[in-house]
C-alpha cells in the first residue's frame, strides 16, 4: 500500500501511555502488544502499522523514513540532535526532567569534572554552554551508581519522582530540560502523504486535549 503509514512507538513505559492516546485517536493494535514478541503490528486501520522499538532508535527510523511518524521522548530527540524531524505535537505524556545530579552536599572538583551519562551529546552541549571542562563517561543505565563508586563526580539523567536519586544519596542540581513525549514526522512523508498524516496529527491533537 503506497499510502501506508508506519508509526514507530517507544516500548516500555512510554508505550503504556501512548496506546490510550492512539485508541482515542481511533488506532488500535490488532493484537495485545504486551503479549507478543513481534516488532510490527497491524491495526484496526488498514493503512496504519505500528513498530515497537527502543526509544533511542525512534528518531533514527523516522529520520531515515523507515517510519513515517514516531513517538519519542524529548530526551531522545535532544540526544539525537541533528535529526531533522518535524515535531508537530507534544503528547503531554511521560513527563519528567533531564537534570544533572551529584552526591548530597558534595562539592564538585575545582578543575575538570567527570560526568557519567547515557546522554553524552546533551552532556557535551551542557558543558560547552557553561564553559565546564569535563570528561564524559558513557553508561547504558544505573547512572546513579557512578558517583557512589567514584567513577564520576556528576551524572546527567532523567528525574521523575526523585526516588532513585534519594535512595542513592544523591540530589538534583541543574535542570537541563523539561521532558515529555513528542509526535515526530519524517519531512518527506509529511509532503508525500500530507492529507493522511495531517488527519492523524489532528486526531492525536484532539486525544491529547481530551486527556488534559
Ligand atoms: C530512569 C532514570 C532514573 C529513574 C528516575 O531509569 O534513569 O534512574 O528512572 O525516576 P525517579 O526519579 O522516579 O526515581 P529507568 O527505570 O527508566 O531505567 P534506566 O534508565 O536505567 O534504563
Amino acid at each position: 500500500m503506497d499510502q501506508e503509514i508506519i508509526i514507530a512507538l517507544t516500548k516500555g513505559r512510554i508505550l503504556k501511555e501512548t496506546l490510550p492516546l492512539l485508541a482515542a485517536a481511533g488506532i488500535e493494535p490488532a493484537e495485545d502488544i504486551s503479549q507478543s514478541r513481534k516488532l510490527i503490528f497491524e491495526t484496526n486501520q488498514p493503512d496504519v502499522r505500528l513498530l515497537v522499538i527502543r526509544g533511542s532508535d525512534v528518531p533514527t527510523y523516522v529520520q531515515h523514513g523507515a517510519a513515517d511518524m514516531g513517538v519519542s521522548g524529548k530526551d531522545m530527540l535532544l540526544e539525537a540532535g541533528g535529526a531533522d524531524l518535524y515535531e508537530p505535537l507534544d503528547l503531554n505524556i511521560s513527563k519528567c526532567r533531564l537534570m544533572t545530579a551529584a552526591m548530597v552536599d558534595r562539592a564538585l572538583p575545582k578543575g575538570r569534572i567527570r560526568i557519567a551519562t547515557k546522554f553524552t551529546n546533551i552532556a557535551k552541549q551542557y558543558c560547552a554552554q557553561r564553559g565546564i571542562q569535563a570528561d564524559i563517561i558513557k553508561l547504558y543505565g544505573a547512572m546513579e551508581l557512578a558517583p557512589i563508586m567514584d567513577l564520576a563526580d556528576m551524572i546527567v539523567d532523567i528525574v521523575d519522582t526523585g526516588n532513585t536519586l534519594r535512595a542513592n544519596g544523591m540530589e538534583p542540581r541543574d535542570l537541563i530540560a523539561d521532558i515529555s513525549s513528542r509526535l515526530v514526522v519524517n519531512r518527506a512523508a509529511m509532503k508525500r502523504k500530507n492529507q493522511r498524516i495531517k488527519q492523524l496529527i489532528e486526531s492525536l491533537r484532539q486525544a491529547v486535549e481530551a486527556a488534559k
